[in-house]
């Protein structure tokens, strides 16, 4: 048993490890050299799958197996564990194929996101779950349009401190500093009637506290996202809610709009995020807007920004008072579009957090802003992807933490 904890914990790093290795491919790869190409492997694949349903487990598998092979760590490890399994299993070619199975569903669940967490978590205990918390943000993202970028930010801000595990929520107490009172969530944050909301409600109709705030939360900023034009994606679930919350990890972990590009990189790195995340979930500021305080700086000192887009947000920033006036973090901020992106190009970022990841020249992270100006579904895909990963940063799942019958409280019971 040992050995095999050993290596599918062994697969699982080496696919973590393959996740952020091969960065250097691409989807749009073949895009411009052969737009017919990936429509030609369809029409094939379809016509031999069709002809032969067995086909298309096969193809899958010729996949494995060429991946497996000159992966150096990979390869002994899974001849090792060949060894281990056939011993055990007094060599039987049966469990061989029921082991390699194995490999392939925790490779596939690697792939979508690591950890026990599933898109079907709630699917039996309270199928209407979902459409529930759907519904209500959507009222909500009706009602104010303002709130699809709040109930967004939230979800970030509880993973970023500790992991997604609703610390963020929780009100303080004698034994609690809440998050809700750090720097960069004191009348800030906002939403926390709207998820108080959605746990009412969702509690009422499953009959029983079975949604875990920290799964509300990440639920909420998916639909806020949908409600508000972008395409949607499956959200990993069966989270469970934390017993504490921290106000001094909230301050050293959540990012300020004061960073510099490699203060933005150290501090994704430090949740296991890559720059490519950074500047993927940084998109969530196609969403939304910031106060004064946040951008007063950039738009009287700073000199890469567009001098009339300066000259514009001044005359509603002065330069002492009207600290909590609000702008919008780009042109169109209750529409998930591009325009985050393509104004970074235009030197029109609001936040210098936001600037700072196009420099117009060698940042390593202006290719990207680029492409995403001008690709709408390579920025869905990759801000999904960046979602899901998030999502799963340090997660409680099994026996540890709790569901929460009220989000802002721990249960004593
Ligand atoms: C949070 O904001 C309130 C209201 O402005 C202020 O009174 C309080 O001191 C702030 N809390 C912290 C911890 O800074
Ligand atoms: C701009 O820079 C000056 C000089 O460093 C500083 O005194 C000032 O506080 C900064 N911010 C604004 C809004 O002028």
């Amino acid at each position: 048993m040992a050995s095999r904890c050993a290596f599918q914990l062994n697969v699982l790093l080496i696919l973590a490890f393959a996740a952020t290795a091969f960065s250097a491919l691409s989807p749009y790869y073949y895009e411009q050299v052969c737009p017919e190409a990936l429509p030609t492997i369809k029409r094939v694949v379809e016509a031999a799958v069709y002809n032969e349903h067995r086909m298309g487990a096969s193809l899958l598998r010729l996949h494995f197996h060429d991946c497996f092979v000159n992966a150096m760590c990979a390869r002994r490890s899974l001849e090792r564990m060949l060894r281990d399994q056939a011993l055990s299993h007094h060599s039987s070619m049966a469990s061989l194929s029921a082991f390699q199975l194995n490999v392939f569903l925790i490779l596939a669940f690697a792939v979508t996101g690591f950890s026990a967490l599933s898109p079907y978590y709630y699917d039996h205990v309270c199928p209407k779950a979902l459409p529930t918390i759907k519904r209500v943000v959507e009222a909500a993202v009706y009602n104010e349009r303002r709130m699809g970028g709040s109930l967004l930010r939230l979800h970030f801000h509880d993973c970023f401190v500790n992991g997604c595990d609703a610390s963020l929520l929780l009100d303080s107490t004698s034994t609690i500093d809440s998050e809700k009172n750090s720097l960069a969530n004191n009348n800030s944050a906002r939403g926390f009637e709207v998820i108080d909301l959605i746990k009412n409600e969702v509690d009422k109709i499953c009959g029983r506290p079975v949604v875990s705030c920290a799964d509300i939360l990440a639920v909420a900023a998916r639909d806020s996202v949908v409600a508000l034009g972008g395409s949607s994606w499956n959200v990993q679930l069966g989270r469970r809610d934390s017993t504490t919350g921290s106000r001094t990890q909230a301050d050293k972990n959540l990012p300020s709009p004061f960073m510099d590009l490699p203060g933005l990189i150290k501090n994704f790195r430090r949740q296991g995020l890559n720059q490519k995340d950074l500047v993927a979930l940084s998109g969530g500021h196609t969403l939304g807007f910031a106060q004064c305080f946040t951008f007063r700086d950039r738009i009287y000192n700073d000199t890469n920004i567009d001098r009339d887009f300066a000259k514009e947000r001044r005359r509603t920033c002065p330069r002492s008072g009207g600290d909590t006036n609000l702008a919008p973090l780009d042109p169109s901020p209750a529409s998930f579009d591009t325009a985050y992106f393509s104004n970074l190009v235009k030197y029109k970022g609001l936040l210098r957090s936001d600037q700072a990841l196009f420099h117009g020249g060698s940042g390593s992270t202006d290719r990207l802003v680029k492409a995403y100006s001008y690709n709408a579904g390579a920025f869905s895909s990759d801000f999904a992807k960046s979602m899901v990963k998030m999502g799963n940063i340090k997660v409680l799942t099994g026996k540890q933490g709790q569901i929460r019958s009220n989000c802002r409280k721990v249960n004593y019971y």
